[in-house]
């Protein structure tokens, strides 16, 4: 019997150095940051964004994948072309988020459990019509006093494993992200205990409920300090005590880890993912490659503002972040790689103001 075609799309996601780019945000997040730089919170605003970043010249040349939003996929570009279409087209492979959120978890005050089971099987084959062919479940878990309980850890990696096995069925890869929030003063060390107690259960259930290994990506956090610990561990630190926690939890069938940005800035997002290639590529048995969406977002949005005029330079700004984190995954990824994003940002920034002055 020939290996389902999943199993080779999720070879697919990680191959050529190559990574997702997440712009999957909900309406209401993408709503969020739109208004952060005063852009008009409307569904053709949010189309004109997509459309900018789908139609980036030399995506494809970094990014493997790109995670949409519901809305997302059942957009078109100004010229009628579904954004999936488009995105095969670049020969990049069109995913889909299909959990409904992180709501508030009954009894279990500041934990979350992610809602969007029910109705799944059927969502999962209209999406795969629509071309899309991995998809996305985020999980959350905050750290704090008592936090996250057992009962939030098992619960959302149940729920992961039903997600995942109903993915593989539906021939679409399930890219599985359990994330440990950055926010809080905890340390490294507690991050991560908890990102192993939390992949550890994630794997259990993928047994349990006969997900194969060999057609999944994670997607987890990277083992980080809490945002305002006071002890902020150097890059390789961080990428000892990540790859550690991977190491110890994560099944060798798996093909690739995609890790999240959660809110780093997206330079050190790269420093931190090429210090764990420079340092242990080699040695691993899988791919670990990228899937941000503010890390590489955020210069492009800053510069668009919602202005046509813009478009280039925020399309411009995009490629060279995704370069960058392709680089990463090499380990090849430093001042120099940077520099000319610098450059080409400061540049890009310098022209916005000199169009604005021209006003
Ligand atoms: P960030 O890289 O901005 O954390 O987004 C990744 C993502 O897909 C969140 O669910």
């Amino acid at each position: 019997m020939n290996a389902p075609e999943f199993i080779d799309t999720a070879g697919k996601i990680v191959a050529d150095g190559k990574g997702l780019l997440a712009i999957d945000e909900s309406t209401s997040t993408c709503n969020k940051r739109f208004a952060k730089w005063g852009i008009p919170q409307t569904a053709e605003t949010r189309r004109k964004y997509r459309e900018l970043i789908v139609s980036t010249p030399g995506l494809g040349e970094s990014i493997s994948g790109a995670i949409l939003y519901d809305e997302t996929i059942r957009q078109q570009k100004n010229d009628g072309t579904p954004f999936a279409k488009a995105l095969i087209g670049v020969g990049i492979i069109p995913g889909i988020k299909v959990d409904t959120g992180a709501k508030e978890m009954a009894a279990c005050p500041g934990e979350k459990i992610t809602e969007g089971l029910d109705g799944l099987r059927a969502r999962l084959a209209e999406y795969f019509q629509m071309g899309a062919r991995f998809a996305k479940w985020r999980a959350v878990f905050a750290i704090g006093d008592g936090i996250p309980s057992q009962g939030c850890i098992e619960a959302n990696a149940h729920a992961l494993g039903r997600y995942a096995a109903l993915c593989q069925e539906a021939g679409l890869v399930p890219v599985i992200e359990p994330e440990v929030l950055m926010d809080g003063a905890h340390t490294l060390r507690t991050c991560g205990e908890v990102t192993e107690e939390v992949l550890r259960a994630v794997f259990i259930q993928m047994h349990l409920q006969r997900v194969k290994l060999e057609g999944l990506i994670l997607k987890p956090n990277m083992v980080l300090p809490g945002s305002t610990c006071p002890k902020q561990e150097t890059v390789d630190e961080v990428a000892d005590a990540t790859v550690r926690c991977l190491l110890r939890t994560v099944p060798a069938a798996v093909p690739g880890v995609a890790f999240l940005s959660g809110g780093q800035t997206g330079e050190l997002a790269s420093a931190r993912l090429n210090g764990m290639n420079l340092r242990f590529k080699s040695r691993l048995p899988r791919a670990l490659a990228f899937s941000f969406g503010r890390a590489i977002q955020e210069p492009a949005l800053e510069i668009w503002h919602g202005d046509p005029r813009n478009v280039q330079a925020a399309q411009q700004a995009l490629c060279h972040r995704a370069r960058c984190n392709r680089a990463a995954r090499r380990g090849e990824y430093n001042a120099t790689v940077e520099g000319d994003h610098r450059k080409h940002t400061a540049h890009a920034i310098s022209d916005l103001e000199l169009a604005g002055s021209a006003r």
